[in-house]
């Protein structure tokens, strides 16, 4: 099969595309026939590994997961013994390693049916982003129907799709992020969309029940100034700066006043992965794709990424050349 291969960590250039064997699938897992994959920055930093982080340890080691890629969408090849819940010919979508390829395995509670009404490419854009935005909202924000809702960061993966959820949990959603995706924030159902250029609401006096850091790009002081006075605010990501401060604050101020704030890292089940294929059927939610690559381009479609100003998701489309 084509596979991009990581040989060693660095940036996304140092992917290359190669002919390597079909996975196996262990006992618990199931082989997918891959028609597309979608781009996440946590592919960044596998692909980049210590090199982000120590330099000179980094050029060291060796990569421990050769085929970055965790979202895929695709139908289902063969099972492992001890699979239940699928069998060859299933359209399925989730996430785990080495969807930057034309197979990959994955255990069976990292995957639910497809969608029906989305094409493999719109039904890869959707793991990782909604699974993050669904259980920061409901799991760690506490999201009730009727709430005033900040997401910040809105306009990226995890925000586009956090807008939709937050909106399907009856909430008035205020969108924040760039002039040119204000339109965008507005389409999939923002109430209000404040354009950080212009204006910082961290300074303009409206306070929210749930602020939720989809990119979160001021400090964890000003989060906590613009929330009600039992607010939440909950971190997804953001620049490293701010993540560590939020690693190291939030223990501390989870102590103080009566506003909270949480940290988490998404867990990837078939639970939330049905709950969101019911959102999409229903059109509650619908994927936004900026752009897209064919396997062979993963690098650039990583380099746009890292550019930090994508406008929904990246996508990477699998053709299978040799299908009749
Ligand atoms: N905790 C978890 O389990 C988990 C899971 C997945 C992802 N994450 C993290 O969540 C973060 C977001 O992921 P993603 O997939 O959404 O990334 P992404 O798609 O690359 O995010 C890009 C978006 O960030 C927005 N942005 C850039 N600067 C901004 C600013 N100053 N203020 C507000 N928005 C700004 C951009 O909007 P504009 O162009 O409008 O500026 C762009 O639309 C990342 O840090 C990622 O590592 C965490």
């Amino acid at each position: 099969m084509k596979a991009m291969v990581t040989t060693q960590y660095g940036p996304p250039d140092v992917l290359q595309l190669r002919e390597i064997a079909i996975p196996t699938p262990a006992q618990n897992e199931v082989l997918i026939k891959l028609y597309a994959s979608s781009v996440n920055p946590l592919d960044g930093f596998l692909i980049r590994g210590p090199l982000f982080f120590v330099p000179m340890i980094g050029r060291l080691l060796k990569p421990k997961h050769k085929i970055a890629g965790a979202d895929m969408a695709g139908r289902v090849e063969s099972v492992g013994r001890d699979v239940t819940q699928f069998r060859p010919g299933d359209e399925v979508f989730g996430a785990s390693y080495g969807g930057f390829a034309e197979y990959a395995c994955a255990v069976e509670n990292s995957l639910a049916r497809k969608p029906a009404n989305l094409s493999f490419a719109e039904a890869a854009a959707v793991p990782v982003a909604a699974i993050t935005a669904l259980q920061g909202l409901r799991d760690k924000g506490e999201i009730q129907r009727g709430q005033k809702v900040l997401i910040d960061g809105a306009s990226g993966g995890v925000g586009t799709f956090a807008i939709q959820i937050a909106k399907s949990f009856g909430a008035e959603v205020t969108a924040v992020c760039s002039p040119r995706n204000v339109d965008i924030a507005r389409s999939i159902g923002a109430d209000h969309v404040i354009d950080y250029t212009r204006e910082d609401f961290t300074h303009n006096g409206l306070r929210y029940d749930l602020i939720f850091g989809a990119n979160v790009h001021h400090s964890i002081f000003d989060y906590r100034r613009a929330l009600s006075r039992k607010g939440i605010f909950v971190v997804a990501g953001g620049s490293m700066m701010r993540l560590l401060q939020a690693v190291l604050l939030v223990p501390l101020l989870s102590w103080i006043g009566s506003r909270k704030t949480r940290f988490f890292i998404a867990k990837m089940n078939t639970t939330d992965l049905a709950i969101l294929k019911d959102l999409l059927e229903v059109g509650k939610t619908v994927p936004v794709i900026d752009r897209r690559y064919p396997l062979g381009e993963v690098s650039e479609a990583l380099r746009y990424r890292e550019e930090g100003h994508a406008q929904g998701k990246i996508v990477i489309t699998i053709n299978h050349s040799h299908d009749v």
